[in-house]
């Protein structure tokens, strides 16, 4: 039996809870036992080492943010140590608030959850980002894994495909990774609104973070750079990444547009000249970057044996749930 752990109970927390219950059926048939002992908030947690039953999980799906431990089986305050002494589970999900700082929910939970002989399934790229050699060595000198598919275009199997072609001498990366920036140029391009009003616009549908700087000040794509770079064998850190905001840019918007090409908010890291920077960009509409819209998101990885572009979903809610379920499977698999 897999016993599952999720610390984070706000809306990819809830994702997964669906998901799973959603999924029941599907992954008794393909024999995944797998049950969740425990689900914690910042205010504490609901335990049951023997497995939440279904009427527990959608019970606790009725339950106000920040109130896991007013549940039935919950408790107020707990430490998560305590926590995973009751519940003892064998796999953490780690879906806290991305904090860039080395102290972050995130990394303290992934390396106690390791520490404590659990497996770590993160969707907060705080660990991966940040700390992605120290989590490496904590989690393969205890032969456990620490799994992130979920923090690179959830809704596109990047991260394994990244994994695959290690060995390729790749000479650059570039990418449109974050979605929310994607959507307001596209709306300012296509759509002729200003940058405040397509601001309002991605903030209306509320797919900015929830500190909007993240993305408008390049630190989320910069932290998705740092983890391709990471996967693809290459050690690298947030501080070696340039980053320009793409706020006060609407004139250069405007002079690219002007000259009939596509501006797009991207990452790019040059290999050779070990330089890596989060930029403003232009396209002309013959490359394929210049076609990928809305909140979609792409790569493009140059190397000696091959160009290769990929476009897919980034990341919301559902995404990023169902690639938390794949890492997951793939460690009771025992990949
Ligand atoms: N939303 C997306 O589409 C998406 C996509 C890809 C990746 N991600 C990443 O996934 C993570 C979660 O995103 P989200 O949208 O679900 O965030 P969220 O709605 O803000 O939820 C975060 C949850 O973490 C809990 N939490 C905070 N500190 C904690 C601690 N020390 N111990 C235990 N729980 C703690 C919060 O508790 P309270 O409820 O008590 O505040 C909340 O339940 C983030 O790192 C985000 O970058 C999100």
């Amino acid at each position: 039996m897999s016993k599952v752990f999720l610390c984070g109970f706000g809306n990819v927390g809830r994702a997964f809870i669906k998901l799973i219950l959603s999924k029941r059926e599907l992954l008794v048939k393909q024999n995944y036992d797998l049950k969740i002992v425990g689900v914690m908030d910042s205010n504490g947690a609901a335990l049951d080492a023997e497995g939440f039953t279904e009427e527990d999980l959608f019970s606790l799906l009725n339950v106000r943010r920040g109130e896991v431990s007013s549940a039935e089986k919950g408790k107020r305050g707990i430490s998560f140590e305590e926590a995973l002494a009751v519940a003892q589970p064998n796999i953490a999900v780690i879906v806290t608030p991305t904090v860039y700082s080395k102290d972050s929910p995130g990394i303290r939970l992934s390396l106690t959850a390791l520490k404590n002989g659990c497996n770590v399934v993160t969707a907060d790229k705080s660990p991966v980002a940040l700390m992605f050699e120290e989590m490496m060595k904590e989690s393969s000198k205890r032969n456990l894994k620490f799994k992130y598919k979920a923090t690179v275009m959830a809704g596109t199997p990047i991260v394994d495909m990244l994994s695959q072609i290690k060995l390729y001498d790749v000479e650059e990366i570039e990418g449109i990774l974050n979605g929310s920036t994607n959507y307001i140029l596209t709306k300012i391009s296509r759509d002729f609104l200003s940058f405040e009003e397509a601001l309002a616009d991605a903030k209306a549908l509320g797919i900015l973070e929830s500190d909007p700087k993240l993305d408008l000040e390049g630190l989320d794509t910069a932290a998705k750079l740092v983890i391709v770079a990471n996967t693809l064998g290459y050690s690298m850190k947030m501080e070696e990444v340039r980053r320009t905001p793409i706020t006060k840019q609407e004139e250069k918007i405007k002079s690219i547009l002007k000259k009939n090409e596509a501006p797009k908010y991207v990452g790019v890291i040059n290999f050779n000249l070990r330089k890596a920077q989060v930029k403003l960009s232009r396209y002309p509409y013959s490359d394929p970057m210049s076609n990928v819209n809305d909140t979609l998101n792409a790569i493009r990885i140059k190397s000696s044996v091959n160009n290769i572009f990929v476009v897919g979903k980034g990341a919301g809610p559902l995404e990023t749930a169902h690639a938390l379920l794949s890492d997951i499977v793939s460690i009771i698999r025992g990949g």
